[in-house]
């Protein structure tokens, strides 16, 4: 199949829709990372989807839509989403909602709730708006990468497997959106993303932080949100997170590459703008500035790529706050990391 990349303007739209409804995928941007769009209630079309990303069947997927109307006849709405509805939508924010028996199982790998996103990305909404479906749509990367945050990072993945890709420049946030929890007991985050738990907090009262967010599944443990169960973000090298005093991390990641460049790696650092001087030997990533978790969050998947593609096999990455956005941006870059953390004073 030969895959064409689209500037999104009118006449791509148009195709777009068409394609939809038609029964095939189409990747566009949203405002956090790109996603693989099909009509969510053919499953055949959806089924198409797991085939593209080679993503596992028992992983659900999250339902687009661009106005609220469209959710008649699909879900429940439970009592708590209206006012987290007038919050965020639209927004980098998704609800779960018990399902009706429209919503293909497909969709949902059999759970009875399915997730629910309004995207506030005009292109987004103007292909949603122009094919009138939901649209079921993963992060549009083959499944185990980083999460596509520009049009070029979808061709690498998925050129050959889809008709069309439209083009809306770079993600603004650049991490998946916030999965919340509302159908029962206390307000449960199950993934952290850009509306964060204080937003949240200011409209629901107490939320909740899933525990596996910033650590890995223990053994027998049920995944809440079945994504959280598998190797995820990962880039192709093996990525270690170096924690503790600003100066001790600066010095303990040049310590660390070059005692992994001696036993024969290629090594580099993840490290904040501030360090990029002083570990100018390490080949060294920018992740962003230190007092700029969201600058963190926008750049941290295509810095995960970027080392695949400069064949880095031993990486050492900075840490930021667990708190924000910079909840999101640990709890993506712990999965990278496979949660393998390192002490830099144990190290200095
Ligand atoms: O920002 C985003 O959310 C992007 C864009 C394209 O909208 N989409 C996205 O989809 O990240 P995906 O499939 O990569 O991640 C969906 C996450 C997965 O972790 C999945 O397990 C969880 O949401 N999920 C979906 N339906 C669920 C459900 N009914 N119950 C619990 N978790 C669910
Ligand atoms: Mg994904």
């Amino acid at each position: 199949m030969q895959t064409q990349v689209l500037p999104a303007n009118e006449e791509s739209l148009a195709l777009a829709a068409r394609l939809l409804r038609e029964g095939q995928l189409v990747a566009f941007p949203t405002e956090t990372v790109y996603g693989l769009g099909a009509n969510a209630l053919d499953a055949e079309a959806v089924k198409a989807i797991f085939a593209a990303k080679g993503r596992p069947a028992d992983n659900p997927l999250i339902a687009h839509i661009w106005d609220r109307a469209q959710l008649e006849g699909l879900v429940e709405i439970p009592d708590a989403a209206p006012a987290l509805m007038d919050a965020f939508w639209p927004g980098p924010l998704t609800i779960l909602m018990p399902r009706t028996s429209r919503v293909p199982d497909v969709v949902t790998a059999g759970l009875d709730t399915v997730a629910i996103r309004m995207p506030s990305h005009p292109v987004a909404r103007a292909m949603l708006r122009a094919c009138g479906l939901p649209i079921a749509a993963p992060s549009a990367n083959r499944s185990g990468k980083p999460s596509p945050t520009t049009a070029e990072h979808v061709r690498v993945d998925m050129d050959g497997r889809i008709p069309l890709i439209l083009d809306g420049g770079p993600c603004d946030v650049g991490l998946e959106s916030t999965v919340i929890d509302v159908t029962h007991g206390t307000p449960t985050i199950l993934r952290p993303g850009g509306v964060t738990q204080a937003m949240l907090e200011q409209v629901l009262g107490r939320v909740e932080v899933a525990g596996s967010v910033l650590r890995p599944l223990q053994a027998g443990e049920k995944a809440l949100s079945p994504g959280m169960r598998y190797r995820h973000y990962s880039p192709d090298g093996q990525v270690t997170l170096v924690e503790g005093d600003e100066a001790d991390v600066v010095r303990a990641l040049g310590l660390l590459c070059a005692q992994a460049e001696a036993n024969g790696h290629r090594a580099c650092v993840m490290c904040f703008s501030e360090h990029t001087a002083a570990l100018a030997k390490w080949r060294p990533h920018d992740i962003g500035s230190r007092s700029e978790p969201e600058e963190v969050a926008h750049r941290l998947f295509d810095t995960l790529r970027r080392l695949d593609t400069e064949g880095m096999d031993v990486i050492f990455s900075e840490v930021v706050a667990p708190e924000g956005i910079g909840l999101a941006v640990m709890n993506r870059l712990g999965r990278a990391a496979s949660f393998h953390t390192i002490q830099a004073r144990d190290v200095v």
